[in-house]
């Protein structure tokens, strides 16, 4: 592997700087695949479950026991940035582009929405607070393009790109690429665990530190529900925590998010892929494990800086394996990624805080854009809020495959239904929506292979289950 790697170094001629930085990620990634190789052959990367503990009161505390009082200094903005991870693409919801150009409200983009609720902070407090992107070589071509547009406004948006990996062979291990100008598809971005190394390699982390900026308020770009919460930034700053996660309690639909746990006293993230098989269930189940990851995560700019110095950020490694096509043929390949929420356990003071799930709005899927489009919510400042009319927990909304794609979705649901009073809607096969639609109660919506429904335009259904031509 070491050899393969050099001769991939070899292959950047004429350009120092490049090579130099391209040097730099081989080395990283040689770090990581070789760890994966000695991990392997221990063969276990589970937890001893005896010694797996609930976290105390000080370790994952509530939001509503922060007083309310602590969101009353403002001055503490001028030591935050916000970050938003931008690295992945729009491939589970048919995009070919980043996530985060999909139209979500209103023709505003989730890059739209990050960028105007940064805004309106700056405007309510008069503060600077500058938002940053990491992108990754997937996406940085369209984020750029599209965050051209704000150059002129009261924001300052920085990117940078986070590092570009060689996928390995799985069966040989070697990597794929031989050539630095070889394709895309022989690369992958390492998972946004790689946020630590790509700030510093980037110069944002130094360039961050010298602004006087102490805290980086990190969250996934599709997630809309993750505005800066003065609360939490000044309890951070009070209780000198050097991280912060933000979790929320889980419901039954949440099974995957990791949790935090208290492992040997430190506090851990504790993922499905550490859990020893005969206790999967019981980690599924939502009265042990009580909530779960959000992914909103306020992090010590220093204590990152010191911890990188003495290269003491570890994560665990999510091997992930991926066929592309050579030549006609399909090759089994494997990428190695980090997720940042594991690296909790390096930094002093570290705990978490249960945050309400409003706080967690992620669109992974179009039921989940139907939700975000819909009359639930209304628009404040680029953040979405639920409707006070709303009663009880969000709609189950479940659509089948004719919907995966957002083309597919928006040609079948050209008009988002009113689902204000929605608990359960599930849609499969070749169905269309008309305009003016109300859904209410629970609503199933069955086309047979060969058939097709069009719901009428003002159509109101309440708990009804309609298959072909039948209503029941
Ligand atoms: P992920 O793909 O890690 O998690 O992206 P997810 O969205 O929960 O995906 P699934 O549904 O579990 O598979 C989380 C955030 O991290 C960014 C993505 O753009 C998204 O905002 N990300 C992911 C990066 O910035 N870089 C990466 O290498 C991977």
């Amino acid at each position: 592997m070491r050899n393969a790697l050099n001769k991939l170094a070899d292959s950047v001629k004429d350009d120092d700087d490049k090579r130099f930085k391209f040097e730099n990620e081989l080395d990283s990634f040689f770090t990581l695949f070789r760890r994966y190789l000695i991990e392997k052959s221990s063969k276990d990367n589970t937890l001893d479950w005896d010694r797996i503990k609930s976290p105390g009161s000080e370790e994952v505390l509530r939001y509503e026991t922060i007083s309310d009082s602590k969101a009353e200094d403002v001055s503490t903005l001028s030591k935050l940035a916000v970050l938003k991870l931008n690295g992945g693409l729009g491939t589970s919801m048919g995009c070919v582009g980043p996530k985060s150009v999909i139209e979500v409200r209103d023709g505003n983009s989730f890059l739209d929405l990050s960028v105007r609720q940064i805004e309106s902070l700056n405007r309510k407090y008069d503060s600077d607070v500058p938002l940053l992107l990491m992108n990754s070589f997937n996406t940085d071509k369209d984020t750029e393009h599209l965050i051209k547009k704000y150059s002129a406004n009261r924001i300052r948006i920085r990117s940078f790109n986070q590092s570009k990996y060689p996928r390995v062979f799985k069966d040989s291990l070697l990597p794929v690429p031989t050539d630095y100008n070889d394709p895309l598809d022989c690369w992958y971005p390492p998972g946004h665990g790689d946020l630590f190394e790509s700030l510093l390699s980037s110069g944002e982390l130094d360039a961050l530190i010298a602004q006087g900026r102490e805290i980086l308020f990190v969250s996934n770009g599709d997630n809309l529900g993750a505005t800066v919460d003065l609360k939490i930034l000044n309890h951070m700053i009070e209780t000198n925590a050097e991280y912060i996660m933000e979790l929320t309690d889980k419901t039954r639909a949440d099974v995957k998010g990791g949790t935090l746990i208290n492992y040997d006293g430190q506090v851990r993230l504790l993922e499905v892929a550490q859990v020893p098989k005969e206790h999967i269930d019981e980690f599924k189940n939502i009265r042990k494990f009580t909530n779960f990851n959000t992914n909103n995560l306020w992090i010590n700019l220093r204590a990152v800086k010191r911890l990188l110095e003495q290269g003491s950020i570890e994560m665990e490694i999510i091997p992930n394996q991926k066929t592309i096509s050579r030549g006609g043929h399909d090759i089994n390949v494997l990428q190695l990624e980090t997720a940042c929420g594991s690296a909790i356990r390096h930094f002093n003071g570290a705990h978490g805080v249960v945050v309400p799930r409003s706080r967690f709005l992620p669109v992974k899927t179009c039921s989940d854009l139907l939700m975000v489009k819909s009359d639930l919510f209304y628009l404040q400042h680029g953040a979405l809020k639920l409707d006070p009319s709303r009663f009880g927990p969000n709609p189950l909304i479940k659509l089948g495959s004719h919907f995966k794609k957002v083309s597919n979705f928006s040609e079948r649901i050209p008009h988002i239904p009113k689902i204000i009073e929605l608990d359960h809607l599930t849609i499969t096969g070749n169905v269309f929506l008309g305009k003016d639609i109300t859904l209410k109660g629970t609503v199933i919506i069955v086309c047979s292979d060969g058939q097709k429904i069009d719901i009428p335009n003002g159509s109101v259904l309440e708990n009804v289950v309609i298959t072909g031509n039948l209503q029941i």
